[in-house]
């Protein structure tokens, strides 16, 4: 892409006000073709002859954007007339907020100070052929508008009586050009609408509406006001013991929404901006708070534009919400970046939450272009050294990379690879992954081991000492563990890709005996369950036999945290524990997945008790109800109850083992995944004293019922085995 337009921005910094930037233009004959090309230091949202130009909310979406940012294009053709106006609002967005442990870093400040930049160029392409090129430039005029202040964190205050006056001059400035890429990922959209389903007075006497399901987006609202009358509204995802309306979590995000109206019957929705949510309090309302009825309000959902491939359903109502919970989390979380929550003054894309998930992800929804994108702004973000930020874009400038986290680096590439087949995100990051493993090698204190270093350990574990979010699994073993993982994972990925790894394999094997010499004993569930899953172990049965005696000890209980928890089942159930995996799996006391949804969650939480038995809060300030993390146990039920798995020398699902685990304890269950190959469905149900299963496979397959192995072709194949 030639760019010839140029960068604008307002003589005089807008302050909190989005500047709406505008031009007129006409077009002389009959037009064949028209395409805009657009991109902002913030996000923008384009109108042309009044329409809005395209769907893409929140564009240009977060990338590294020192390194990478994205412009947008757009097909106009049908937008354009004689006489066009185009105009464009931009606001704060990701680029000039200010995200938490990023304020005041020198990166920091410089993007926050940087313009409000606009720059668009529009390809018009004439029946004869010819072109002209419209692009942004002096001649461009800008105004403040109605969205009197706009952020990521703190939400949004619109006032409709404001019309732009575009009656100010622009000057064009040094905006970046070297960085600008086509968009990567995939666009955001607004997904799905949520009428605002119950009017609640609190015990406090507050107006509150709940939408009955927490969504990351915004809230639509309609309604009939005096020009000045105030509609204002706070978000929570939930109530408190008390039934009280409860913000302490959001910390520092003051995630707040103002409408100033105008005269008459008018319907808005803020677009620069968005809220993680169930909840909103009406503070004021047009006519006083009691005017304000559930159907005045739609929440819309946002997220990336993921197509959905995973369905699980099953005979237990309580396990059917934890599979809608943790696709909610999944799409609440989202948004362009993988990010841990979408509610508090947070919201990163934190590389440990990303990993611990990316299995489940790639299974309910296609994340390939997602995570290529993320993806490649962690290699854009990647330090000479090999360092991997805790969160991409790296906003946190840590001294130290974490374990397990960093290792987002090879896992999160992996995944991909193995769920889809193509090569593509491999060679894309197999620079990225070695650089990483390299990292680990240049900065640990000890050989072959990682030790040293300042990790988040097993965070959130429930071995925790008291007063630390660490459990008690050692960190040096973590690392240490983590470290071999990676490397086994460089040494996959390169001999996927025909490279020499041969010194991979070499540091792989030193990291092992020194692994076994320095920890020949496990102290802890997480110790046990990375030594059996990433085979560490001398004797992997033993260290499942000694996680399954150590759950069971401590009343079928799980202890693990982020670290552990994503292969726990896992590692019970490859070693013949798969009836003990589904114990915790069904479990509905705290600790448990069903722990939360026997509270009523309708999203996954960050702690397994966010809401505590006797009501209260697990803490006011680390305490998110939308964290996708422990999401992670879905892929669990894809790849061992339901038993679909793409085997590793035919990623992609191209060749598939279907080895389904059935538990009485439940009835039926079904699980259906589109691969690039075609629908893989995989079901078991009670019949009399037998189950029935039935399988489709569109791709050969090896299935394995009750340990014997079938090869089947493609179609749909039923097998009984006795209860
Ligand atoms: C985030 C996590 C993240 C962690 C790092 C938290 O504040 O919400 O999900 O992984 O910090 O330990």
């Amino acid at each position: 892409m030639k760019w010839n337009a140029k960068w604008i921005r307002p003589v005089a910094d807008t302050g909190d006000a989005a500047p709406v930037y505008g031009k007129t233009f006409r077009l002389p004959g009959e037009i064949r073709e028209a395409k805009l090309f657009l991109t902002a230091l913030g996000v923008y949202e384009a109108e042309l002859n009044g329409k809005r130009v395209g769907d893409f909310v929140l564009a240009p979406g977060w990338t590294t954007y020192g390194k990478r940012l994205q412009y947008q294009e757009y097909d106009i053709t049908d937008l354009l007339d004689k006489e066009n106006r185009i105009t464009v609002t931009v606001g704060k967005g990701w680029y000039r907020t200010h995200l938490m442990s990023y304020n005041g870093s020198a990166y920091q400040q410089e993007l926050c100070a940087r313009p409000a930049g606009l720059l668009a160029q529009i390809v018009i392409t004439y029946q004869d052929g010819h072109q002209e090129t419209i692009i942004t430039d002096e001649s461009w005029q800008v105004s403040e508008g109605p969205v009197r202040f706009s952020e990521i964190y703190d939400g949004e205050i619109y006032d409709a009586s404001v019309s732009p006056a575009l009656d100010q001059e622009t000057v064009c400035f040094d905006g970046p050009f070297e960085t600008l890429i086509p968009q990567q990922g995939e666009k955001i959209t607004e997904q799905e609408r949520v009428s605002g389903a119950r009017l609640i007075m609190t015990p406090k006497g507050e107006t509150v509406i709940d939408f009955g399901q927490e969504i990351t987006g915004y809230v639509e609202s309609t309604l009939d006001a005096a020009a000045g009358e105030i509609l204002d509204l706070s978000f929570a995802e939930v109530l408190d013991k008390d039934g009280n309306f409860y913000t302490e979590n959001y910390r520092g995000a003051k995630a707040m929404y103002r409408y100033i109206c105008r005269n008459g019957h008018q319907t808005y929705k803020p677009r620069l901006t968005f809220w993680g949510f169930r909840y909103i309090r009406v503070n004021r309302f047009p006519g006083g708070t009691q005017k304000a009825l559930p159907e005045c309000f739609t929440a819309i959902a946002v997220h990336s534009d993921l197509k959905r491939t995973g369905y699980l359903s099953c005979s237990s109502q309580k396990l059917n919400r934890l599979f809608d919970n943790i696709i909610w989390g999944q799409k609440g979380n989202f948004l362009d970046v993988p990010t841990d929550c979408p509610q508090r003054d947070e919201r990163f894309g934190w590389t440990g939450d990303a990993q611990a998930f990316v299995r489940t992800a790639c299974l309910n929804y296609d994340v390939e272009k997602f995570f290529t994108k993320w993806l490649a702004d962690m290699a854009a973000d990647q330090r000479e050294n090999g360092y991997i930020g805790h969160v991409i874009p790296d906003y946190v400038y840590s001294s130290a990379a974490s374990a397990a986290w960093g290792d987002a680096a090879t896992i999160c590439p992996w995944e991909v690879y193995k769920a889809y087949g193509s090569k593509k995100i491999l060679e894309n990051q197999f620079s990225c992954m070695c650089k990483w493993v390299d990292y680990i090698t240049s900065t640990t204190t000890t050989p072959d081991l990682w030790t040293g270093g300042r990790h988040y350990g097993d965070w959130l574990g429930l071995d925790a000492p008291s007063g630390s979010y660490k459990g008690s699994s050692r960190e040096d073993f973590i690392a240490s563990a983590f470290y071999a993982h990676s490397a086994s994972l460089v040494i996959k990925a390169g001999k996927a890709l025909g490279r020499d790894v041969s010194s991979y394999e070499a540091l792989y094997r030193r990291i092992v005996d020194a692994f076994r010499k320095a920890y020949p004993e496990y102290l802890t569930q997480t110790e046990c369950v990375l030594a059996a899953h990433f085979r560490l172990a001398p004797d992997c049965q033993a260290a499942a036999d000694q996680l399954a005696r150590m759950v069971k000890d401590c009343g079928t209980r799980l202890q693990t945290g982020f670290v552990g928890t994503p292969y726990l089942l896992h590692v019970l159930s490859d070693y013949g524990y798969g009836e003990l995996a589904y114990s915790l799996l069904l479990r509905e006391e705290y600790p448990s997945w069903l722990y939360p949804v026997t509270k009523g969650a309708t999203t996954v939480w960050e702690h397994w008790d966010g809401i505590m038995e006797d009501g209260g809060f697990w803490s006011a300030d680390m305490n998110s109800f939308n964290h996708y993390a422990y999401g992670a146990v879905a892929d669990w039920v894809y790849g061992v109850a339901a038993g679909i798995l793409p085997l590793e020398d035919a990623p992609g699902y191209r060749r598939v083992r279907i080895a389904p685990l059935p538990d009485a304890r439940l009835d039926w269950l079904k699980a259906s995944l589109s691969t690039r190959h075609g629908r893989i469905c995989s079901q078991w149900k009670k019949q009399d004293d037998m189950w029935r299963y039935e399988i489709t496979t569109p791709v050969e397959a090896d299935v394995v019922i009750d340990g014997k192995t079938h090869h089947v072709t493609p179609g749909t194949w039923c097998f009984y085995s006795k209860i």
